[in-house]
């Protein structure tokens, strides 16, 4: 008999290729039976769903099957049948089985039993293999996908950004340091600073924290443009939100208003979201019923109205609500945790940076759906936001999600010349380190905007996982760099 060509799992249980011989190879999920008959749920990692091995010992030999272990890799060839038991449609009695790679069940770590997300961690480099976590990172393919997707039939071009800079975009300060100074025996000037100018590059450099400056030289030649690259922050904030290295798709669009750049946004969202739906349908009822469960674990004022699948198709459904930052502390102010001092930030007035806790009672409480916030004091605002009429606020906008707070960060840029220079003398930023951003400003300078959408915090709202740290596969964060 000829030996069959491997087809995955999920192809074989979307055809049923009933009475056909098979050769499928994955890992074992679990392997139960009695004397006369085994059954093997194996798993490829192509679909959620395992395919059932009936395994015969009268056919397979014990000294194969006492191998065949959760963990355990496989090759099977056989015969597609209809299944006698209920779970599946199709199951393949096996004629041979290879065993290619043993686990040792007493130390193989991912057992077949509810682990908790702390220990998942611990073994991140196994954990993928877990039904939640192989769901998750189909779920960010398909996103990933459909982002570049989205960009592509809209006629943006990619631009790949660099990841080695010498800015601080954000001006926050929170940069890691790129150097290959010995860092025992660094070089200083004769002033007994540090000097760069011995180092790699000959200047001071560091890991990007954002793409959208180089991003807003691209728009200003191709028109409209994406990054969707890593970024990198030094801050010290250990919360199921950040990460110290994430993911952010910023487009920057030549002749955007603010008011474009919302609408741009609020489409990506639907369009990602959707596709989502569409492609991911089982991974997602399987999430949508984890993240059930957990809520369970919640106190009721805590628990979601909906589950994932209905929060996500309300967003398809419903416009975004868009309110001005004076609103939007209008509102926080009058509201019942401020005024009975339930905040831990209570809002004084005009001018107070939002908390988190703030955007969520916005989100959740009051609006009950995502919330667009845009016309932002300056003052807690980057250098690089065009600066509205009033000379108080500038036209920022940041959306704001259900559950997960701060989703997207963006503005209209500040496209001209001596207002952009008069804000960075404020600010304490030299006007030589970003030249060449002046530059386009000089040479044929036009409106634009961008925004900024944090991918692993997209990720958190459409898997409905609840710690950023479970929706990328090797987070960094504050002492933890392992894998
Ligand atoms: O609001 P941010 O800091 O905006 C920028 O970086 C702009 N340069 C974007 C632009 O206009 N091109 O960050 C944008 C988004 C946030 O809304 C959030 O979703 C995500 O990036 N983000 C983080 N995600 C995970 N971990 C962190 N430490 C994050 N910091 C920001
Ligand atoms: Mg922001």
């Amino acid at each position: 008999m000829t030996v069959p060509v491997r087809i995955k799992i999920k192809k074989l249980l979307n055809e049923q290729a009933k009475e056909q011989h098979v050769l499928v190879k994955g890992w074992v999920r679990t392997k139960r039976g009695n004397k006369n008959v085994n059954f093997i749920a194996l798993n490829d990692g192509s679909t959620i769903n395992n395919i059932q091995i009936v395994a015969d010992p009268s056919v397979i030999s014990e000294e194969i099957l006492k191998q065949v272990t959760t963990g355990a890799a496989i090759s099977v060839t056989g015969k597609v049948v209809e299944s006698a038991g209920s779970g599946q449609a199709v199951e393949v009695v096996a004629e041979q089985i290879q065993v290619l790679g043993t686990a040792d069940p007493e130390k193989y770590p991912l057992q077949p039993k509810k682990h908790s997300m702390e220990f998942m961690r611990e073994i991140a480099h196994l954990r993928m293999r877990s039904s939640t976590f192989g769901a998750v990172f189909r779920v960010r393919h398909a996103l990933s996908f459909a982002v570049h997707q989205f960009f592509h039939q809209k006629g943006f071009y990619n631009l790949h950004t660099p990841i080695i800079t010498g800015s601080d975009a954000e001006g926050a300060g929170e940069t890691f340091h790129v150097t290959n100074f010995d860092l025992k025996d660094i070089p200083l000037t004769p002033e007994g600073e540090v000097d760069y100018k011995q180092d790699f590059f000959g200047s001071e450099t560091n890991l990007t924290v954002s793409g959208q400056l180089e991003g807003e030289l691209g728009a200003m030649a191709l028109g409209e443009i994406y990054t969707f690259g890593p970024t990198f922050r030094a801050e010290n904030s250990n919360t199921t939100r950040h990460l110290a290295e994430f993911w952010m798709i910023e487009p920057e669009m030549a002749f955007y208003e603010l008011q474009d750049n919302i609408q741009l946004a609020e489409d990506l969202l639907k369009y990602v979201v959707k596709y989502a739906l569409e492609h991911c349908k089982e991974d997602l009822e399987f999430l949508s019923a984890r993240a059930a469960d957990e809520e369970k674990n919640k106190p009721q004022n805590e628990r979601q109205e909906m589950n994932l699948l209905e929060r996500l198709q309300f967003v398809l459904d419903n416009n975004f609500e868009r309110i001005t930052y004076t609103d939007a502390i209008d509102i926080l102010r009058n509201s019942n945790p401020n005024k009975k001092k339930k905040f831990n930030y209570i809002i004084e007035g005009w001018g107070a940076d939002l908390q988190s806790e703030h955007e969520r009672y916005l989100v959740e409480k009051h609006f009950k759906k995502p919330v667009v916030i845009y016309n932002y004091p300056k003052d807690i605002k980057a250098f690089y936001m065009r600066q509205n009429e009033d000379d108080k606020t500038v036209a920022a906008m940041d959306i704001l999600f259900p559950g997960i707070g701060e989703i997207v960060g963006g503005s209209q840029r500040e496209e001209r010349l001596e207002k952009l220079q008069k804000r960075m003398q404020e600010m304490h930023i030299p006007e030589e380190s970003l030249w060449w951003y002046l530059d386009t400003r000089k040479f044929g300078t036009a409106p634009h905007s961008g925004f900024g959408l944090g991918f692993e915090r997209l990720m958190l709202f459409v898997t409905g996982m609840g710690n950023i740290r479970d929706v990328i596969p090797f987070p960094r964060t504050p002492d933890n760099a392992e894998f």
